[in-house]
Protein backbone atom coordinates (compact mmCIF):
# COMPACT_ATOMS: atom_id res chain seq x y z
CA UNK A 1 0.00 0.00 0.00
CA UNK A 2 1.16 3.58 -1.14
CA UNK A 3 1.01 5.23 2.24
CA UNK A 4 2.77 2.41 4.40
CA UNK A 5 6.58 3.29 2.47
CA UNK A 6 7.23 6.26 4.96
CA UNK A 7 10.57 7.70 5.86
CA UNK A 8 10.99 5.60 8.54
CA UNK A 9 10.01 2.15 6.80
CA UNK A 10 12.31 2.37 3.86
CA UNK A 11 15.62 3.81 6.29
CA UNK A 12 15.09 0.78 8.46
CA UNK A 13 14.86 -1.62 5.90
CA UNK A 14 17.64 0.22 3.44
CA UNK A 15 19.73 0.76 6.18
CA UNK A 16 19.89 -3.29 7.16
CA UNK A 17 20.10 -4.40 3.22
CA UNK A 18 23.41 -1.65 2.59
CA UNK A 19 24.61 -3.21 6.08
CA UNK A 20 24.46 -6.55 4.87
CA UNK A 21 25.83 -5.08 1.15
CA UNK A 22 29.07 -4.17 3.43
CA UNK A 23 28.34 -0.85 3.37
CA UNK A 24 30.21 0.64 6.60
CA UNK A 25 28.10 3.46 7.25
CA UNK A 26 25.19 2.23 5.67
CA UNK A 27 22.33 4.42 8.09
CA UNK A 28 24.39 7.38 7.38
CA UNK A 29 23.92 6.63 3.56
CA UNK A 30 20.73 5.36 3.38
CA UNK A 31 19.98 8.75 4.97
CA UNK A 32 21.75 10.85 2.44
CA UNK A 33 20.04 8.77 -0.85
CA UNK A 34 16.99 9.24 0.76
CA UNK A 35 17.51 12.79 1.55
CA UNK A 36 18.92 13.29 -2.12
CA UNK A 37 16.07 12.09 -3.85
CA UNK A 38 13.23 13.77 -1.46
CA UNK A 39 15.16 17.14 -2.46
CA UNK A 40 15.48 17.85 1.68
CA UNK A 41 18.70 18.08 3.66
CA UNK A 42 19.40 14.75 5.78
CA UNK A 43 18.68 16.33 9.43
CA UNK A 44 14.74 16.81 7.96
CA UNK A 45 13.82 13.19 7.63
CA UNK A 46 13.98 13.34 11.42
CA UNK A 47 11.66 15.96 11.13
CA UNK A 48 9.62 13.92 8.98
CA UNK A 49 9.41 9.98 9.45
CA UNK A 50 6.05 9.67 9.01
CA UNK A 51 6.00 11.40 5.27
CA UNK A 52 5.31 8.55 2.66
CA UNK A 53 7.21 8.34 -0.50
CA UNK A 54 5.64 8.77 -3.98
CA UNK A 55 5.51 5.90 -6.52
CA UNK A 56 8.48 8.05 -8.07
CA UNK A 57 10.36 8.91 -5.21
CA UNK A 58 10.58 5.29 -4.47
CA UNK A 59 11.62 4.16 -7.62
CA UNK A 60 14.24 6.36 -8.02
CA UNK A 61 15.42 5.41 -4.00
CA UNK A 62 15.44 2.08 -5.22
CA UNK A 63 17.11 2.33 -8.13
CA UNK A 64 20.09 4.69 -6.29
CA UNK A 65 20.23 1.30 -3.43
CA UNK A 66 20.37 -1.08 -6.02
CA UNK A 67 23.47 0.96 -7.31
CA UNK A 68 25.27 1.70 -3.97
CA UNK A 69 25.05 -1.93 -2.68
CA UNK A 70 26.66 -3.32 -5.89
CA UNK A 71 29.47 -0.87 -4.82
CA UNK A 72 29.15 2.29 -6.74
CA UNK A 73 30.76 4.76 -4.42
CA UNK A 74 28.15 7.33 -2.85
CA UNK A 75 29.37 10.37 -3.83
CA UNK A 76 28.95 9.60 -7.72
CA UNK A 77 25.39 8.24 -6.73
CA UNK A 78 24.94 12.14 -5.28
CA UNK A 79 26.88 13.76 -8.24
CA UNK A 80 28.26 16.27 -5.75
CA UNK A 81 31.32 16.56 -3.56
CA UNK A 82 32.71 19.60 -1.48
CA UNK A 83 36.20 20.72 -1.93
CA UNK A 84 37.24 23.28 -0.01
CA UNK A 85 34.60 24.60 0.27
CA UNK A 86 33.48 25.02 -3.20
CA UNK A 87 30.73 22.41 -5.09
CA UNK A 88 32.50 19.84 -7.85
CA UNK A 89 30.08 17.14 -9.81
CA UNK A 90 31.70 13.75 -9.95
CA UNK A 91 30.64 10.59 -11.76
CA UNK A 92 32.96 8.06 -12.75
CA UNK A 93 34.38 10.13 -15.52
CA UNK A 94 37.16 11.15 -12.42
CA UNK A 95 38.83 10.34 -9.10
CA UNK A 96 36.35 11.74 -5.72
CA UNK A 97 38.56 14.38 -4.71
CA UNK A 98 39.57 13.37 -1.02
CA UNK A 99 40.16 15.04 2.02
CA UNK A 100 44.30 14.37 2.31
CA UNK A 101 44.23 16.90 -0.76
CA UNK A 102 42.41 19.48 0.47
CA UNK A 103 45.68 19.19 3.18
CA UNK A 104 47.59 19.37 0.26
CA UNK A 105 46.27 22.50 -1.35
CA UNK A 106 46.20 24.12 2.67
CA UNK A 107 50.10 23.47 2.97
CA UNK A 108 50.23 25.52 -0.71
CA UNK A 109 48.22 28.34 0.08
CA UNK A 110 50.04 28.65 3.56
CA UNK A 111 53.57 28.35 1.81
CA UNK A 112 52.37 30.89 -0.47
CA UNK A 113 51.78 33.59 2.31
CA UNK A 114 51.63 36.82 0.94
CA UNK A 115 53.04 35.73 -2.81
CA UNK A 116 49.14 34.49 -3.14
CA UNK A 117 48.36 37.87 -4.05
CA UNK A 118 51.38 38.19 -6.99
CA UNK A 119 50.36 37.04 -10.40
CA UNK A 120 52.33 32.83 -10.30
CA UNK A 121 52.02 30.75 -13.14
CA UNK A 122 51.00 27.11 -11.82
CA UNK A 123 50.70 24.02 -12.88
CA UNK A 124 48.40 21.03 -11.65
CA UNK A 125 49.05 17.81 -13.67
CA UNK A 126 46.28 14.81 -13.48
CA UNK A 127 43.76 17.47 -12.68
CA UNK A 128 40.94 14.91 -12.73
CA UNK A 129 37.69 16.72 -11.60
CA UNK A 130 39.89 19.62 -11.80
CA UNK A 131 39.44 19.94 -7.69
CA UNK A 132 43.22 21.11 -6.46
CA UNK A 133 43.17 23.61 -9.93
CA UNK A 134 39.67 24.99 -9.03
CA UNK A 135 40.45 25.29 -5.29
CA UNK A 136 43.99 27.20 -6.39
CA UNK A 137 42.39 29.62 -8.59
CA UNK A 138 39.55 30.39 -6.03
CA UNK A 139 42.10 31.40 -3.21
CA UNK A 140 44.67 33.01 -5.80
CA UNK A 141 42.91 35.58 -7.94
CA UNK A 142 45.91 36.59 -9.65
CA UNK A 143 47.34 33.26 -9.91
CA UNK A 144 47.46 31.73 -13.72
CA UNK A 145 46.75 28.01 -14.08
CA UNK A 146 47.16 25.18 -15.78
CA UNK A 147 45.48 21.98 -15.83
CA UNK A 148 46.62 18.97 -17.42
CA UNK A 149 45.21 15.40 -17.37
CA UNK A 150 45.08 12.42 -20.32
CA UNK A 151 41.87 11.68 -20.05
CA UNK A 152 39.60 13.41 -22.48
CA UNK A 153 36.36 12.50 -19.99
CA UNK A 154 38.01 13.98 -17.10
CA UNK A 155 38.95 17.20 -18.91
CA UNK A 156 35.45 17.44 -19.55
CA UNK A 157 34.39 17.52 -15.81
CA UNK A 158 36.85 19.42 -14.87
CA UNK A 159 35.67 21.78 -17.62
CA UNK A 160 31.90 21.92 -16.37
CA UNK A 161 33.54 22.01 -12.54
CA UNK A 162 35.64 25.46 -13.24
CA UNK A 163 32.82 26.88 -15.05
CA UNK A 164 30.27 25.94 -12.21
CA UNK A 165 32.63 27.66 -10.14
CA UNK A 166 33.09 31.08 -12.48
CA UNK A 167 37.04 30.54 -12.66
CA UNK A 168 36.94 29.00 -15.98
CA UNK A 169 38.88 31.61 -17.69
CA UNK A 170 41.64 31.54 -15.16
CA UNK A 171 41.89 27.92 -15.74
CA UNK A 172 43.88 26.40 -19.22
CA UNK A 173 42.69 22.87 -19.51
CA UNK A 174 44.96 20.66 -21.84
CA UNK A 175 44.97 17.01 -22.32
CA UNK A 176 48.28 15.77 -21.93
CA UNK A 177 50.75 12.76 -20.85
CA UNK A 178 52.10 14.54 -17.50
CA UNK A 179 54.44 17.02 -19.04
CA UNK A 180 54.54 16.27 -23.16
CA UNK A 181 52.33 19.08 -23.89
CA UNK A 182 53.15 21.08 -21.51
CA UNK A 183 54.82 24.69 -22.21
CA UNK A 184 56.82 27.41 -20.36
CA UNK A 185 57.98 27.55 -16.78
CA UNK A 186 56.38 27.50 -13.95
CA UNK A 187 56.22 28.83 -10.28
CA UNK A 188 54.44 26.00 -8.65
CA UNK A 189 53.97 22.34 -10.09
CA UNK A 190 51.49 20.49 -8.13
CA UNK A 191 49.81 16.87 -8.87
CA UNK A 192 48.06 13.95 -6.97
CA UNK A 193 49.45 11.10 -9.28
CA UNK A 194 47.75 7.56 -9.29
CA UNK A 195 50.35 5.65 -6.86
CA UNK A 196 48.75 2.59 -5.55
CA UNK A 197 50.85 -0.27 -6.14
CA UNK A 198 49.99 -3.25 -7.37
CA UNK A 199 49.91 -4.66 -3.57
CA UNK A 200 48.10 -2.58 -1.99
CA UNK A 201 45.38 -2.63 -5.34
CA UNK A 202 44.48 -6.18 -3.98
CA UNK A 203 42.79 -4.52 -0.54
CA UNK A 204 41.33 -1.36 -2.77
CA UNK A 205 37.78 -1.03 -1.19
CA UNK A 206 35.68 -2.08 -4.02
CA UNK A 207 34.46 0.95 -4.55
CA UNK A 208 37.58 1.84 -6.03
CA UNK A 209 38.74 -0.57 -7.52
CA UNK A 210 35.83 -1.45 -9.75
CA UNK A 211 34.02 2.15 -10.24
CA UNK A 212 36.70 5.09 -10.01
CA UNK A 213 39.05 5.05 -13.24
CA UNK A 214 42.02 3.00 -12.92
CA UNK A 215 44.54 5.29 -15.00
CA UNK A 216 43.38 7.59 -11.91
CA UNK A 217 44.82 5.21 -8.57
CA UNK A 218 47.06 2.52 -10.49
CA UNK A 219 50.66 3.45 -9.83
CA UNK A 220 52.26 0.43 -11.73
CA UNK A 221 54.14 -2.15 -10.03
CA UNK A 222 55.36 -0.62 -6.62
CA UNK A 223 52.95 2.66 -7.21
CA UNK A 224 56.08 4.90 -8.04
CA UNK A 225 55.58 5.13 -12.12
CA UNK A 226 53.88 8.38 -12.68
CA UNK A 227 55.30 9.83 -9.07
CA UNK A 228 58.84 8.80 -11.36
CA UNK A 229 58.11 10.33 -14.50
CA UNK A 230 56.92 13.88 -12.67
CA UNK A 231 60.20 14.26 -10.39
CA UNK A 232 62.68 13.68 -13.17
CA UNK A 233 60.72 15.31 -15.69
CA UNK A 234 59.37 18.65 -13.70
CA UNK A 235 62.68 19.93 -13.30
CA UNK A 236 62.65 22.48 -16.81
CA UNK A 237 59.02 23.40 -16.40
CA UNK A 238 60.52 24.89 -12.84
CA UNK A 239 61.44 28.49 -12.49
CA UNK A 240 64.33 28.69 -9.98
CA UNK A 241 63.26 28.74 -6.46
CA UNK A 242 59.94 27.37 -7.93
CA UNK A 243 58.32 24.81 -5.87
CA UNK A 244 57.06 20.63 -6.76
CA UNK A 245 54.30 19.39 -4.65
CA UNK A 246 53.06 15.69 -4.48
CA UNK A 247 50.97 13.82 -2.74
CA UNK A 248 52.15 10.50 -2.32
CA UNK A 249 51.11 6.95 -0.88
CA UNK A 250 51.88 6.88 3.03
CA UNK A 251 54.94 4.71 2.51
CA UNK A 252 56.89 6.12 -0.63
CA UNK A 253 58.06 9.52 0.77
CA UNK A 254 61.77 7.81 0.96
CA UNK A 255 61.88 6.77 -2.60
CA UNK A 256 60.36 9.83 -3.83
CA UNK A 257 63.30 11.82 -1.88
CA UNK A 258 65.95 9.78 -3.54
CA UNK A 259 64.26 10.38 -7.13
CA UNK A 260 64.26 13.98 -6.47
CA UNK A 261 67.72 13.74 -4.74
CA UNK A 262 69.05 11.85 -7.88
CA UNK A 263 68.30 14.16 -10.14
CA UNK A 264 70.66 16.97 -8.51
CA UNK A 265 67.83 19.77 -9.48
CA UNK A 266 66.22 20.25 -6.07
CA UNK A 267 66.95 21.43 -2.87
CA UNK A 268 64.73 21.82 0.48
CA UNK A 269 63.23 18.23 -0.15
CA UNK A 270 60.95 17.66 2.68
CA UNK A 271 58.74 14.38 3.25
CA UNK A 272 55.21 15.61 4.89
CA UNK A 273 52.48 14.71 7.30
CA UNK A 274 48.67 14.62 7.05
CA UNK A 275 46.66 15.76 9.73
CA UNK A 276 47.02 12.06 11.08
CA UNK A 277 50.18 12.05 11.07
CA UNK A 278 50.46 9.56 7.77
CA UNK A 279 53.72 10.82 5.19
CA UNK A 280 51.37 11.91 2.22
CA UNK A 281 53.48 14.60 0.61
CA UNK A 282 56.42 15.71 -0.59
CA UNK A 283 57.80 19.37 -1.20
CA UNK A 284 60.97 20.50 -2.39
CA UNK A 285 62.13 23.69 -4.21
CA UNK A 286 64.27 23.80 -7.94
CA UNK A 287 67.78 24.89 -7.22
CA UNK A 288 68.79 27.90 -8.87
CA UNK A 289 71.37 26.45 -12.01
C1 LIG B 1 44.71 10.49 -8.25
S1 LIG B 1 43.86 11.23 -9.61
C2 LIG B 1 43.85 12.92 -9.05
C3 LIG B 1 42.66 13.71 -9.51
C4 LIG B 1 42.55 15.09 -8.86
N1 LIG B 1 43.72 15.89 -9.11
C5 LIG B 1 42.36 14.96 -7.36
O1 LIG B 1 43.31 15.24 -6.62
O2 LIG B 1 41.26 14.59 -6.92
C6 LIG B 1 45.14 11.18 -10.84
C7 LIG B 1 44.80 11.83 -12.18
O3 LIG B 1 45.94 11.67 -13.04
C8 LIG B 1 45.49 11.43 -14.35
N2 LIG B 1 46.53 10.74 -15.10
C9 LIG B 1 46.85 9.42 -15.09
N3 LIG B 1 47.88 9.19 -15.95
C10 LIG B 1 48.20 10.38 -16.50
C11 LIG B 1 49.18 10.79 -17.46
N4 LIG B 1 50.02 9.90 -18.03
N5 LIG B 1 49.25 12.09 -17.78
C12 LIG B 1 48.41 13.00 -17.22
N6 LIG B 1 47.45 12.68 -16.31
C13 LIG B 1 47.35 11.38 -15.95
C14 LIG B 1 44.24 10.60 -14.18
O4 LIG B 1 43.41 10.68 -15.33
C15 LIG B 1 43.62 11.24 -12.92
O5 LIG B 1 42.70 12.24 -13.27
Amino acid sequence: MEGEWTVRRVLGWTGDYLRRGGVERACFEAEELLAHVLGVERLMLYLQPERALTAEERARYRELIRQRHAGVPLQYLLGEVEFMGLPLRVDGRALIPRPETEQLVELILRDLGSLAEAGLKLLELGTGSGAIAIALAHSLPRGEITAADISTPALALARENAARNGVASRIALIQSDWFAAVEGRFDLIVANPPYVSRDEARSLPREVREHEPRSAWDGGEEGLEALRRIVTEAPPYLKAGGGLYLEIGASQGARVRSLALASGAYERMEVLPDLSGRERFFRAVRRAR
